[in-house]
């Protein structure tokens, strides 16, 4: 079974090692800079093993697949350290800083032969994969716009890796990385991206909106660190539309008519909450020696790092 090594005992390790042992995965080691703090996820979750440093877990020559839950401004440093001691990689969103941190760590990961998957969960859900299907057979007729948002009004400290440059604060890298994700999955590529944003004092974006265009659909996306809206995502088409409400984990989805009326529900219950399906995924492809995943292939890291890129440079 394929034993997996976290790196960083915070927030969303927490939800990865309730996921991991709810599948009955093998939650082999768990790594922080303190070791009371790994000492103490061992004793929740059940690790075998607890580290008090990354390096020290990286050594551990029994870690297969390493799960990088770190803040995002580290996941390159601490990518090109897993893959130094040759471990395969599953890391957070948003992968990297930008698109060039990525294609080193692609490349590198590629010279040893070794896996590397963003952790985008959104992309796995099955309530997500049966939309694509549901479209693909025509339920909604042509796509001809997407709305998304994810805003919420986060607490400002400064320090935080929200708010701090050097750890990869902002909304766009955060939380935007998700209505890019939606647009993407569903439209592709778009032929040309327009954004504004609000900028912290600290130098990141609080807020950003963002419209993408393509031939004969556009996208208006919205993320936030300042102010609460609906998590939710709608998709229009030409014969009606697909609500998905906290489409980021989503669940459940409503697909109406051009009348308004309700024609399929979809619902799919998460085995434990949500963040299984990658780590199925990454088991699966493992497993049969893939070192990529289709859900998430590399180039579509790749591309909306590009976007991201595009973005923040519209903002100078
Ligand atoms: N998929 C999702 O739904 C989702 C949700 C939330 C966050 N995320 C992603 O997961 C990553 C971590 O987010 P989080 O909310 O879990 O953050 P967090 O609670 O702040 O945890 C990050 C961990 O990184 C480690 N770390 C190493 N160097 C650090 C430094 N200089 N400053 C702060 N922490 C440092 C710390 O672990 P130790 O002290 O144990 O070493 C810390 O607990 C981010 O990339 C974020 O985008 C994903």
């Amino acid at each position: 079974m394929i034993k997996f090594g976290v790196m960083g005992a915070g927030n969303i390790a927490t939800k990865f090692s309730e996921a991991l042992r709810g599948i009955g995965g093998n939650l082999y080691a768990i790594a922080s800079r303190d070791l009371n703090k790994s000492k103490a996820y061992q004793n929740t979750y059940g690790f075998e093993k607890a580290y008090g440093s990354y390096e020290d877990m990286l050594i551990d020559p029994f870690v297969d697949c390493v799960y990088i839950a770190t803040p995002h401004g580290l996941h390159f440093e601490h990518m090109m350290l897993a893959l130094k001691y040759h471990k395969h990689i599953l890391c957070e969103k948003a992968f990297t800083l930008n698109e060039g941190q990525a294609k080193i760590v692609i490349n590198e990961a590629n010279s040893k032969n070794l896996f590397v998957m963003e952790a985008l969960w959104t992309r796995f859900l099955p309530t997500m994969i049966e939309i694509k299907q549901l479209i693909s057979q025509g339920i909604i007729g042509d796509i001809t716009k997407i709305e998304a948002n994810f805003c919420f009004q986060a607490t400002r400290d400064d320090e935080s890796r929200l708010f701090a440059p050097h750890l990869g604060g902002g909304a766009l890298l955060d939380v935007g990385i998700y209505p890019l994700t939606l647009a993407n999955l569903f439209l592709g590529t778009p032929h040309r991206i327009e954004s504004k944003s609000d900028l912290y004092h600290t130098g990141v974006d609080l807020s950003n909106e963002i419209t993408l265009y393509y031939d004969q659909a556009v996208a208006h996306l919205k993320s936030s660190l300042g102010y609460n809206l609906p998590i939710e995502g709608f998709i229009y088409g030409t014969k009606g539309y697909i609500h998905i409400p906290m489409f980021i984990g989503a669940e459940r989805a409503f697909i109406f008519d051009n009348h308004q009326k309700l024609i399929k529900e979809i619902e799919n219950k998460h085995i434990v909450n949500g963040m299984e399906y990658e780590i199925l995924e990454v088991i699966n492809c493992l497993e049969n020696n893939q070192k990529e995943s289709s859900l998430m292939p590399r180039h579509e890291t790749l591309n909306i790092l590009r976007q991201m890129d595009d973005i923040k440079k519209q903002w100078h």
